[in-house]
């Protein structure tokens, strides 16, 4: 079936984003289309009609003749399209809460003591591995719903609160039920594993689960798209990083890592060396760093909810968007350090803390986003032939989406 959407009050293609493969954007990349329109066709999955592949865009106005008795929506003038948003970086399976964690932080705590003190990522550890798949899956859906309300299409989801070989697993399959249980919403799933070493296994014991029980079986049942490791400072060492995602990258996943967040490890400039699909967080990245990043593919995905959210200093946006990086924005949603399901209210801080423009901002949610996943050849601009993947904003305009701020879908 073929569905045209009519008189959008402004569409947003995107369009030279992605002929600039999402560097150095200005607002003219935008492809503004004022009184838009936007033909698709939609297939069926499991009963449903689902939309399939963009077949036109442009002016309503010059909506071609063959698409007459296409069956139209009619935003009237009032409502924004946009392409679907991506939300690349989340943490979005895990049991429990650590509200008590907040309120020592907010007394003045920081993250670093109250892990050091057997909190922090092991503490949403022990309420997941006591969890059911079931209600990781409902919590999961929650969530999911949450997000995509908001206009957020594409969602990556990340293991890493399971930290042995049958808790990992066990998360890696809720991903897999999520991916089939949310129709319009594409899940990437990401192994993250190496995420905290657990406190029942010696270092040596838990490298040697995730390089060679883990990762083989990940790949083998290919349960995730891509390998994640947090490099940090009482995490992950840059060589123990590298030896993981060497053998992620031989078993065919792709390669994401938790770069220079806590401090400078120097692993923003490994995400480059080694071609990773995105370098995340970046609050610490030294200026060799962003000269790698921006040399590279390799995405930088800010992350401003974390910082607010830790009271830490913001990443460099301004000067990594100059030297030319990819950048995107994503909520980590997570329990720690950035309980936040709206991607929104992060591109609000991007604006204001960040110093992002609008032009660079829609970059970094859907174009940018895409392509941390992998997924810029289908998703993050609106274009004939592409994923007919958008969303219709609850406004006329795309930046009220984060001028007004803290907006309940
Ligand atoms: O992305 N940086 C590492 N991991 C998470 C925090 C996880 C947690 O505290 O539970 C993050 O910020
Ligand atoms: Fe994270």
């Amino acid at each position: 079936m073929v569905r045209a959407i009519i008189h959008a009050s402004e569409l947003l293609t995107g369009a030279g984003i992605r002929k600039k493969d999402g560097r150095k954007v200005l607002e003219k990349d935008l492809g503004r289309i004022p009184d838009g329109a936007l033909v698709y066709s939609t297939r069926k999955q499991d009963g449903k009609e689902i939309p399939d592949r963009i077949e036109w865009v442009g002016p309503t106005a010059e909506l071609p003749r063959r698409y007459a008795r296409a069956r139209k929506q009619d935003l009237r003038g009032v409502r924004a399209l946009i392409p679907g948003m991506v939300d690349c970086h989340t943490h979005l399976v895990f049991a429990g809460d650590r509200s008590d964690e907040f309120a020592l932080r907010c007394g003045g705590a920081s993250y670093e003591e109250i892990a050091a003190r057997g909190g922090g990522i092991v503490s949403t550890m022990r309420a997941t591995r006591e969890a059911s798949p079931a209600l990781l899956e409902r919590l999961g859906r929650e969530r999911l719903k949450e997000m995509a309300a908001y206009g957020v299409r594409t969602i990556e989801i990340k293991s890493g609160y399971g930290l042995s070989v049958e808790s990992e697993l066990k998360l890696l399959e809720v991903i897999q039920r999520l991916k089939r249980a949310a129709p319009g919403v594409t899940v990437s799933s990401t192994f993250l594993g190496a995420h905290a070493f657990p406190p029942d296994r010696s270092r040596e014991e838990y490298l040697r689960d995730v390089i060679e029980v883990m990762l083989p079986e990940v790949a083998r049942r290919k349960l995730a798209d891509s390998c994640d490791v947090f490099i940090d400072p009482g995490y992950f060492t840059v060589e123990e990083g590298r030896a993981i995602l060497a053998r992620a990258a031989k078993l065919g996943l792709r390669i994401k890592l938790h770069a220079d967040e806590l401090a400078d490890t120097g692993s923003a400039g490994l995400a480059a060396e080694l071609g990773a699909l995105s370098a995340d967080h970046l609050l610490k990245i030294s200026d060799a760093g962003i000269a790698a990043l921006a040399a590279s593919r390799t995405v930088a995905v800010l992350l401003p909810g974390t910082a607010f959210y830790l009271k830490a200093a913001q990443a460099p946006a301004r000067k990594l968007l100059s030297a030319g990086a990819a950048v995107a924005l994503s909520t980590d949603f997570n329990p720690g350090t950035s309980m936040c399901l709206s991607l929104p209210a992060v591109m609000t801080i991007a604006a204001l803390y960040l110093g992002m423009t609008r032009a660079e901002i829609f970059a970094g949610v859907t174009y940018n986003g895409a392509k941390a996943l992998g997924l810029e050849k289908r998703k993050g601009t609106l274009e004939a032939g592409r994923d007919a993947d958008f969303a219709v904003l609850p406004f006329s305009r795309f930046e009220e989406a984060y001028y007004r701020f803290a907006w309940s879908p």
